[in-house]
């Protein structure tokens, strides 16, 4: 058996995500504040006679295995940059809600990408693979370098950000995903004929990541595309509610969802919030999860015999 490289990429949630008018490109201006949470995609990267892409996990049906698959584009972006065949099996143990708004599919392009750059020993600088990441999609450089950052542009200039504690999450995953392009296109339609304001961060907010208190951030959490997802799918309302009202201490959509997500003072209240939002029918599963988490990185090789 060939040499096998295995890379985890972490979860996104947009803690603050601040959207600007419509760009002549059709993307929007951000202020997209990320913050990694450990929920994790594994990419394994094998030698193979072609491209190939394999997924498993409980959503793997609805993961595309063709050139679409942003697994597959880094490899081909990095494959062509570098004059390599591409030349692999990509298999995804996806965990990360499909279609969600928590950069899942950006995961795995990220993952993709420092997987074949260790197989193949292309030796892409950082710049190199974050250039390439840009390239794959808005959202991607975030998983790469994962912990917190300040996204600009479309969120792809990235800023990183002090985070001075734990958070505990719960995420609530909603039955079917919802289209980036048609949220944005929602979000456009709801403000037609308005005046969209610039977007920057909130400095309560960044102070409220460094300082480390869920009270703090709980009350700074903004998500402008919100608006335009309940719009789409007026039933996340429901799950807000429920989340809130089991003791969350804040309720938002997670970037374009339709995956909601529930800032809890601890753990112990992430399980209580848990089992409300599950018993409550308004969700297909619930995910406990913490932040920040770190970004795409290899795992160690795992042997018979230990870790090689
Ligand atoms: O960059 P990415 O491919 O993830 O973007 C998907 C879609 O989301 C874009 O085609 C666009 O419709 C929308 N988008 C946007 N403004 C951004 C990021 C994404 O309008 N800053």
């Amino acid at each position: 058996m060939g040499r096998a490289v295995t890379v985890r990429v972490p979860a996104k949630v947009n803690v603050q995500l601040a959207v600007g008018a419509a760009r002549p490109d059709g993307f929007h201006d951000l202020a997209n504040v990320f913050l990694a949470v450990g929920l994790y995609d594994e990419v394994t990267a094998v030698p193979a006679d072609e491209l190939r892409i394999t997924c498993s996990g409980p959503d793997a049906a609805q993961v595309p295995l063709d050139t679409t698959n942003l697994a597959a584009r880094a490899a081909l972006a990095l494959a062509e940059r570098h004059g390599v065949e591409p030349a692999v099996h990509l298999h995804i143990a996806k965990d990360i809600p499909v279609a969600g708004g928590m950069a899942g599919g950006s995961a795995d392009g990220a993952a993709a990408l420092v997987a074949c750059d260790a197989l193949w020993g292309t030796g892409a600088s950082r710049d190199e693979l974050l250039a390439i990441c840009a390239e794959l999609g808005s959202d991607v450089p975030f998983s790469l370098v994962g912990g917190a950052a300040l996204g600009t542009g479309r969120g792809e200039k990235l800023t990183a950000i002090e985070v001075g504690g734990t958070f505990h999450w719960v995420f609530a995953v909603a039955d079917g995903g919802l289209s980036t392009p048609a949220v944005y296109g929602e979000f456009d339609r709801l403000t037609a004929g308005t005046e969209v304001p610039e977007p920057s961060a909130s400095p309560a907010l960044l102070a409220a990541l460094r300082s480390g208190d869920p009270g703090a951030l709980a009350k700074a959490l903004s998500n402008d595309l919100q608006p335009a997802a309940l719009s789409l799918r007026p039933s996340l309302a429901k799950t807000l509610a429920a989340g809130t009202e089991a003791g969350a201490l804040a309720a938002l959509v997670s970037g374009s969802g339709p995956t909601t997500a529930f800032l809890v003072a601890d753990e112990e209240t992430g399980r209580k919030v848990a089992d409300a939002l599950l018993a409550s029918g308004t969700c297909r599963n619930v995910r406990p999860a913490v932040s920040p988490a770190p970004g795409a990185s290899v795992r160690p090789c795992v042997t018979a015999s230990g870790t090689a």
